[in-house]
């Protein structure tokens, strides 16, 4: 993969397709993690004379224009981050974004705007994205690919336009890529694993490459109520994906053959209902009563994962232990994320409401080895999926 030492960038119109994909409430950013870890790319490019474009999606406006996914905040931050002006082009690759970009100076910078208010970003006919593609690409005279977070998606500004300009690596993919070969190749071991989140099926994949891999894994978060019942527990009105029952025992069968120790939760949380302020109590995992449900893990088991990632060397964590967004139940994603800033490991937290936990719970960032701007995409990496914005990368 070639980087950015390898593009001669003065004077040269450089698309950089960035991950800017954060959450917003109304019009205010509340959590600017991606747009921060997208401004060394942006910084170098600009210093060496170039004029930036930025591109990137905000959330999934589906092919149309649509105010409530504006990029114009993030331009409106990029800017204040950056400490210069941001000119932001109110359409993609319309007037707008070709006045925008003839209006570049060396060293300035643009953002344009959602990518995915043009249904040709997404779109399933290779032919419909790449008329898109031309079209962004007409926009530029180099192409740079640091958008992490989106390299998992096969969509026009990741995977094709990279094929029509010549193109290089940012330093963001380039880090995270290092950070998630150090979890793939001569792993440190212990190797432990901390998975959570509410969906099990969105991990199936990632779940089965690393029983092959690692030695711990803890499973907490909604998932783990689809483990305890394919134990044969009971888990009240607790998230349950019945239908990936029989997937699940096979993982717990799988974990047996291979030694790996598979750690469930041992106690719960059990609430009356999904509040903030709902009533609940600590009750054990295998006893959740029918009208509770769990919606965090409990003191025992924030010990008990505590302990099994005390002596590690290397982790991994993906997806809270309940639901930090509620202060009553954010005890157990703050206990795994305490347990790996004391651990002597290389720490690695996996995008996504992970990576938000860590700063909603105000935990310091530095007291992970890594935090990376990519749920999605890291998990299929570590599931071993080929990721088209990699690919188009390579060559
Ligand atoms: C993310 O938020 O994980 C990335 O920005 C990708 O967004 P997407 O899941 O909507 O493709």
């Amino acid at each position: 993969m070639r980087g950015l030492d390898d593009l001669d960038v003065k004077g040269r119109r450089v698309l950089v397709r960035a991950d800017l994909n954060v959450p917003l409430d109304g019009e205010t950013i509340t959590d600017d993690g991606r747009i921060r870890a997208s401004l060394p790319t942006i910084r170098e490019l600009a210093g060496r004379g170039a004029k930036v474009v930025v591109c990137a999606h905000l959330g999934r406006p589906k092919g149309e224009a649509n105010p409530a996914y504006s990029l114009r905040p993030v331009a409106a931050r990029l800017g204040e981050l950056l400490g210069q002006e941001v000119a932001f082009a109110t359409d993609v690759v319309g007037d707008s974004a070709q006045a925008t970009v003839r209006g570049l100076q060396e060293g300035q910078v643009a953002l344009l705007e959602n990518l995915r208010y043009e249904p040709g970003e997404e779109s399933k006919d290779d032919a419909a994205r790449r008329a898109f593609a031309e079209k962004l690409a007409g926009l530029a005279d180099l192409y740079v690919g640091d958008g992490f977070g989106a390299v998992h998606r096969k969509h026009a500004s990741v995977y094709d336009v990279p094929a029509l300009l010549p193109h290089a690596a940012g330093g963001l993919v380039v880090a995270e890529v290092d950070v998630l070969r150090r979890l793939t190749d001569d792993t440190e071991r212990p190797y432990v694993v901390v998975l959570g989140g509410a969906k099990v099926s969105d991990k199936l994949g990632v779940i089965a490459n690393l029983l092959t891999k690692v030695d711990r894994l803890l499973i907490g978060g909604g998932m783990a109520y689809t483990f305890l019942k394919a134990q044969g527990h009971e888990v009240g009105g607790s998230l349950l994906q019945e239908d990936q029952l029989d997937q699940v025992r096979g993982f717990l069968g799988e974990a047996a053959k291979r030694g790996v120790d598979l750690v469930l939760p041992v106690d719960v949380l059990a609430a009356t209902h999904f509040a903030q302020d709902a009533p609940h109590d600590v009750v054990a995992a295998t006893a959740i009563p029918a009208d509770r449900e769990g919606l965090d893990i409990g003191p025992e088991t924030r010990e008990l994962f505590a302990g099994k990632l005390a002596d590690a060397k290397t982790v991994f964590w993906n997806g809270p232990m309940g639901v930090f967004e509620f202060d009553a139940f954010a005890g157990g994603t703050r206990a795994v994320a305490e347990a790996l800033i004391g651990a002597d490991a290389f720490t690695v937290v996996g995008g996504g409401d992970s990576a938000a936990a860590v700063r909603k719970l105000g935990l310091p960032e530095d007291g992970f080895s890594h935090i990376s701007t990519g749920g999605g995409a890291s998990l299929e990496y570590l599931e071993g999926k080929t990721l088209p914005g990699l690919a188009a990368l390579e060559d």
